[in-house]
This record gives structure tokens, sequence and C-alpha cells, in this order.
């Protein structure tokens, strides 16, 4: 075997655990993990990384790209969405695929890969949303064979024509039941939800309360119930249902409690749900802060760190959905008008590495397995991505942790004119990326190319 490309000397970190040891590369592959490779491919290109950890890829499965909501499009496109994640040591990143007007599931597909094609700087996949259970359920068999074996429903968000009842959640979950597939649901209790919005939609509380009114209006009771009422459907049917985005200490209790009784539940959480609250919203620039789920208190984030470092909580990603200061203006004072989502797959791995494995809450090796193996597991991906293993692609992130570099969006490659943690200082920026074997960040720039990522047709999705 000849090896192209060798990692030597670094501390190579999987879900399994941590080595000192070399990473062959040959082409697209990982073709040997061992020591003492340099000796035995005397003209391959050398890469030291002495003091460094060597990682898998990240992948982060929940983003949306150039994502048409609320008024406005996402600013983060498949180019600047993906180099953002090439900075912050993603491969790989899952975005939804959201039917408009009658499309069909398999038309969605089409239109989302013509967005990607010839700007995506690293690979990609894309949950199949289902919009309309009647017109969409028939078709789910044919995305699974073409290797969409993921799809989404949102439980909330009537006036954007996504929201799906508990006869769609159903009828999903038992077809994701029959086919070896999974679904993801956004979990928020939309007649409670309405009703509580619609009383506090007054111009006298607007102007005493501000962007204060996105977490009034959303108490843990409004995720809580509608993650149990899901988890229901999920135990009766046998479908694999993937919580999405979870964001309370309340949800975590739920999951945990199904998963002891054997419900095919798991859960995933986000990087701003773990280090964000909600004393945000009384910023002068608050509404900035609005996602959803919004950003919950310091009792949830302990919680859900928790939940990861036991189980319950199996993946972490970012819901990257940028909105820049001019697109999140259009709220105007009303903060049910605010474009809803943050920028975060570029600081996700600094994140959790910073406020996660350097503050004790998590290990190196559960970083990894939180947001590399169990995503691609749980994605149908794993045999290709998520792991550092002869026959994986060479999807690699060398990072230095003594490295601290000061979040700035100035500086970024994401198109956000603003940023959650602007000022942070962290530990964990990719110093080199790997997509494929082709190096796309080098000393912390971006070196890729547009057009380099590709579509990854997937298989049985669900299984850890
Ligand atoms: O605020 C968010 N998360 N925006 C994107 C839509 C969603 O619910 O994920
Ligand atoms: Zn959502
Ligand atoms: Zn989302």
């Amino acid at each position: 075997m000849t090896y192209d490309q060798i990692i030597t000397n670094g501390t190579v970190v999987t879900a399994k655990g941590k080595q000192r040891a070399d990473v062959a590369l040959t082409g697209e592959k990982i073709t040997a993990i061992g020591n003492g490779l340099a000796k035995k491919a005397p003209a391959a290109r050398i890469i030291d990384a002495t003091g460094k950890f060597v990682l898998p890829g990240l992948l982060d499965v929940h983003v949306h790209l150039e994502m048409p909501f609320m008024g406005a499009i996402s600013a983060d496109d498949w180019n600047t969405g993906t180099r953002a994640a090439a900075r912050g040591g993603v491969t790989t990143v899952i975005d939804f695929a959201i039917p408009q007007g009658t499309q069909t599931l398999e038309q969605a597909h089409q239109t989302w890969l013509a967005k990607a094609k010839d700007k995506a700087c690293i690979d990609y996949a894309w949950h199949s949303v289902i919009t309309n259970w009647d017109r969409h359920g028939p078709e789910m068999a044919a995305m699974v064979a073409l290797g969409c074996p993921t799809f989404k429903e949102f439980m909330i968000y009537k006036a954007e024509g996504l929201e799906s009842d508990d006869r769609a959640l159903f009828n999903a979950l038992e077809a994701c039941h029959k086919l070896n597939a999974m679904l993801l649901v956004h979990a928020e209790s939309a007649r409670v939800l309405d009703e509580l919005v619609a009383r506090h939609h007054t111009p006298a509380l607007m102007a005493k309360y501000g962007a204060r009114l996105h977490a009034m209006t959303r108490p843990n009771f409004i995720e809580a119930e509608a993650i149990a009422r899901v988890i229901k459907w999920s135990e009766v049917t046998g479908g694999q249902l993937y919580i999405v985005h979870m964001s309370t200490r309340d949800g975590a209790k739920l999951v945990r409690d199904a998963q002891q009784r054997g419900v095919p539940v798991v859960a995933e959480t986000c990087v701003q749900y773990l280090v964000l609250d909600d004393s945000k919203f009384a910023r002068p620039d608050g509404h900035l802060f609005a996602c959803c789920p919004q950003i919950k208190k310091k009792k949830d984030q302990e919680r859900l760190w928790k939940g990861l470092d036991r189980g319950e909580v199996s993946v972490v990603s970012t819901d990257t959905c940028t909105f820049n200061r001019t697109q999140k203006g259009l709220w105007n004072g009303d903060w049910t008008k605010i474009p809803m989502g943050l920028p975060g797959v570029e600081t996700m791995l600094p994140l959790l590495y910073t406020h996660g494995v350097l503050q004790g809450r998590i290990s190196l090796r559960q970083l990894v397995e939180k947001c590399a193996a169990n995503p691609a597991k749980l994605m149908g991906l794993w045999g290709r991505k998520g792991n550092l293993a002869p026959g994986f692609d060479a999807d690699i992130v060398i990072i230095d942790p003594k490295k601290k570099i000061a979040v700035d969006h100035a500086t970024m490659e994401t198109n956000a004119d603003w940023n959650p943690y602007q000022g942070w200082k962290l530990a964990g920026f990719a110093e080199n990326t790997f997509s494929r074997g082709r190096q796309i960040v080098d000393d912390y720039k971006f070196i890729g190319q547009n057009g380099w990522g590709q579509w990854l047709p997937r298989k049985q999705a669900g299984k850890l």
C-alpha cells in the first residue's frame, strides 16, 4: 500500500479513545493508523501534528443553508456555510430539503442538489421534510431507496406551511418502522404556544418586554408536552424517533425515561443550548439571539451537559440558520417577526472543546462520539464518515489545544455580520481540515474549492 500523506506524532482521538499514532492517507481514504508509518513511505507528504489532537472531521447533521424562512433567506448559502464548516472542523453537513408549494420529496431533493452542487466545499446530504402527509407519505419508500433514509416533521410553523399534526407524526413513525428509516421531529406544542403568543401580542407588552417575550411565551412545558406526545407515537408504532435541538431539562428527563422503557428515541441538542442562556434577550440587541426553540436557563444547560455525559443526549449539532442584522431587523419591535436562527457551524468544535472538554463536562472522546461517530451511525454514514480507521473517508481535523482565538465575525467564513459568541476566546478551531484527503483548511485559513463536496447517498438510519 502506498501512502500519499501521513499525519505524524499526533494524539488520535476516536469515539473509542485516544492513542499516539500516525494516520496515513491514500487518495480520498484513510489507509493505516499506527506508529512509524512515515518510514514505510518516504515519498509521502508529512504533516507534523506533534502536540496536537487529530480527530475525525465532525458531522453537523442539522443546518439550514439558504433556507427560505420567515420572510427571509438564511444568509449562509452552500458556499459560505460549508466554508464556515471547514474552518470549524466540520466535514459533513446535513440540511433539510423542504418541498416548496406542491413539490414532491423527490423534487425537493433535486432542488437541493442543484443549490449545493457547484457551491459546497465539503460533503453533504439532507433530511426530507414532510410538509403534507397525504402527498409525501407514499413517497417515503422511494426516498429511502434513493439514499435518503431520514425524514423531518415540524410540530409548529403553520404560517410557513411546515406544521405536521399528530396524524402525520403517527403515520410517518409507522412508515419509518417498516422502512428502517428515522423521523426527526421539531417538538413544540403548537396550540398552547399560539395561545401564549396571542395573549402577549399587545403594543403595551411589546414596548415593555421587547425580545424577552420570545422566552416568556415559550416556557419549558411547550417543548416537554410535544416531546412526551411524539414519544408516545414512537412507543406505539416502534418508529425510530430523533428529537432535534432539544433545549430543556424537562425534555432530557422525558427522553431518558423513554429510553429506559425501550422506546426507540434519541435526542440531539445544539451548542447554543449548552453555552447561552435567555438573559441575552435583555440586551439592547437581544433580538439577534432569537432562535427556535429559544435559548433557555442555566439549569437547562447543566442538565443537557449531564445528558451528554450520561448518554440520553446522543448528538450535538448547531441548527445553523444564519440571519444578518438587516434580516433580524425585520422584527421592528415585534418578537413574532424575528427571523429565528443563529450562525453556528464554524464555532461548534471550539465551543464544545473550550466549554465542554476544558471545563471537564465531557471528555474529548465524548466530543468525538457526539459530533462524529453517533451522527454518522444514526444518519446512515458509518463506514465512510465519523471515524479514523482504514476504509473511512480521509475527513480529518487537527486542533492545537494551546491556541486560543477570539471569535470575530469580521474574520470568519460565515456570512453573518454579528456573532452570538463575539469576543469569546476559544481553543479548538481547526488548524488543518481534510475533506476526502484534500486539505481544505491550512493554518486556520480556508483553502478548499467550490464544488468539491459530494452528495452522500445513505443506507439504513437510526442505529447507534
Ligand atoms: O431558529 C431556528 N432553529 N431556525 C430554523 C428552523 C428550525 O426550527 O430549526
Ligand atoms: Zn426546528
Ligand atoms: Zn433547524
